[in-house]
């Protein structure tokens, strides 16, 4: 599966009633809020619809037949329908407001949960920041419409169809006349959305890019001083925020195109009343007071109309973010758990058979690999730099699928393990260790229930009998030293010391070290080493190294380049090996 989001060839459209299926499973949680706030605007619809007829009423009778009392009791009337429909407003907007907080808390939710089971690949092919941006921006855009536009577009709707009625039988002639303008409107509309959805699209696509390119910088501001690079980044982040701007501007000019178009018709619609009322007037079909009630119901149809045109730009933009997070929600994890695998006695740990990998858009980093590991040794990999070592440890650790061939586990295909067991059993201490911001303690309980519950007395002794005490001292603050994820809180040996202590109080079946040593001063590496030595006979040991005395202790070497994986047998062959190709590259 592709996971690049900012590939074109991914994006797929969706249909609109698709979008308004999903965006419906996203509130029928709140069905009862929502229908409890539409019959409230229902009743606000109806109120502000009675009051010109009242209007109109009272001046044909009371005003011309010079009834002051009858105007008062009508105008008090009149009065207290408008307060009503104040208030019944304020329980709309209240009630709305929290059903759209409340679908931004799910959708977030809802995507941090699919990006947490989503695999290592979709992160090496998505950047952390568009994400963010997906995450917070575009939901919060979704949240924008169902506060403020979902239920002032059913507002407007119902307001339009009873202004609609009004008119057309208060006169069906002149009604009609009124109304001709909105078909236009209609027709200009469905010609314009396309094109606002597309800049619209555009928009928060620039936005994620702006994201990106922050994060980037931010993540490697000590390059950038140290290389004095601050006018390179400046300048990329100039484009960015330059392309942003104009989009930006492009997709607010898109939205308000059309409300101008809506006030023209508005007006037109008035003038026309005007025009032929007054007409009307002096041939003697109509009063003065039907004329005014018409003009205002003129207004009840255009005012809605008009506030139409603004939720409609609202809605492209609700639109155009649902795909930028749909685009996530769709995503399958491509690294399926088998089921009813049978179990070969293949009497090894960890099998590879005809294993062929390639990243995705890169070229093939292993070729038809076969490779047995017997429980309990220990097995080096070494070859040149960007040989294929991580690769083949990471499939170790399924943190990838081979393209072709498969892996075996205790004889069963590792894709038949589930994430719990398979971490259980395989231990990985990365090249570039992952901490989080937190203190050491957490970083080293990281993942393990075993011991999540032990204080800092009982996880010492837990962490003296494995014999890691030594590497605790390291710490100046013990447990309790605070680490940050990106930071040099602690140095990068002190990262690979936690991420160590991590793996090995873990008690893993295979532990996989990746470089483990290469930032650690000798003596501590030798440290490390008589803590290896002293693990569990069971344990199998996968140790990538560069410096070669690391891996002394190996039953089996490894050479692994360009695609293939060679036994070095000695420890002499295995150093020819590298010396030769080192010499012919
Ligand atoms: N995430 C990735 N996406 C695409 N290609 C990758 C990725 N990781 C590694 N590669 C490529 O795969 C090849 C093998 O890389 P790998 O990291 O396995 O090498 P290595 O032997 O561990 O090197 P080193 O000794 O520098 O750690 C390299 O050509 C590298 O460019
Ligand atoms: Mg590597």
């Amino acid at each position: 599966m592709q996971y690049n989001l900012n590939k074109e060839d991914t994006h797929k459209k969706t249909a609109f009633w698709q979008v308004g299926q999903k965006l419906w499973l996203l509130i029928s949680e709140e069905k009862k809020i929502i229908i409890i706030a539409l019959i409230v605007v229902i009743i606000n619809s109806l109120l502000s619809l009675i009051a010109p007829r009242l209007i109109g009423h009272t001046i044909d009778t009371y005003i011309i037949g010079r009834d002051y009392h009858g105007v008062l009791v009508f105008a008090g009337i009149i009065l207290a329908l408008y307060l009503l429909s104040l208030i019944t407003s304020y329980l709309q907007i209240r009630l709305m407001g929290g059903v759209g907080q409340r679908v931004l808390y799910r959708l977030r939710n809802k995507i941090f949960n699919k990006l947490q089971s989503l695999p290592v690949a979709f992160f090496n092919q998505n950047k952390a920041g568009d994400l963010i941006s997906r995450i917070n921006n575009d939901t919060d855009k979704i949240n924008q419409f169902f506060s403020q536009s979902l239920v002032q577009f059913f507002a407007s709707i119902f307001m339009m169809i009873g202004a609609m009625i009004f008119l057309l039988s208060l006169n069906i002639r002149l009604g009609a006349a009124t109304l001709s303008p909105a078909l236009f409107l209609l027709l200009i509309t469905r010609l314009l959305s396309p094109w606002v959805k597309r800049k619209n699209l555009t928009s928060s696509k620039s936005l994620g890019g702006l994201s990106s390119e922050i994060q980037e910088s931010l993540n490697n501001f000590k390059v950038i001083i140290a290389f004095n690079r601050r006018d390179f980044f400046k300048k990329r982040f100039q484009e960015v925020n330059d392309n942003n701007y104009s989009d930006a501007i492009e997709a607010g000019v898109a939205n308000n195109t059309l409300t101008p178009i809506y006030g023209l018709a508005s007006n037109i619609g008035q003038l026309i009343v005007l025009a032929y009322g007054l007409a009307l007037i002096s041939s003697g079909h109509f009063t003065i007071g039907l004329l005014i009630s018409f003009l205002s119901y003129a207004n009840s149809f255009y005012n809605p109309l008009r506030q139409l045109a603004a939720l409609w730009a609202n809605f492209q933009t609700a639109l155009a973010s649902w795909d930028r997070i749909n685009e996530i929600l769709v995503l399958e994890n491509n690294l399926p758990l088998l089921e009813n695998t049978p179990s070969v006695d293949n009497n090894a740990i960890l099998e590879f058979k005809n294993v062929n990998f390639k990243y995705p858009d890169g070229q093939e980093v292993l070729h038809n690999i076969n490779l047995k590991l017997s429980k309990g040794k220990i097995y080096a990999l070494i070859g040149p730099t960007g040989g294929g070592k991580t690769t083949t440890a990471s499939l170790m650790a399924r943190l990838y699928d081979p393209t072709a061939g498969e892996i075996l586990l205790n004889g069963k295909d590792i894709r038949s393990y589930g994430d719990e067991e398979r971490t259980k059993k395989i231990g990985f201490i990365l090249q570039e260790p992952i901490l989080f911001t937190s203190t050491v303690k957490e970083n080293i309980l990281y993942g393990n229930e075993k011991y999540s519950s032990y204080d800092n007395k009982q996880l010492e002794n837990i962490i003296a009998k494995a014999g890691l005490g030594q590497l605790l001292k390291r710490f100046d603050k013990g447990l309790d030293t605070k680490v940050t994820a990106s930071g040099d809180a602690v140095s990068l040996g002190q990262k690979q010391l936690i991420a160590f202590m991590r793996a090995i109080l873990r008690q893993p079946e295979i532990l996989i070290l990746d470089e483990a040593t290469a930032n650690i001063d000798t003596v501590t590496e030798k440290l490390l080493e008589d803590i290896l030595n002293n693990l569990s006979s069971d344990t199998t040991k996968i140790i990538i190294a560069h410096r070669l005395n690391t891996i002394e202790k190996a039953d089996e070497i490894f050479f692994v380049n360009s695609g293939k994986l060679i036994r070095a047998g000695s420890m002499d062959h295995a150093m020819e090996m590298l010396l030769h190709h080192n010499r012919n590259s």
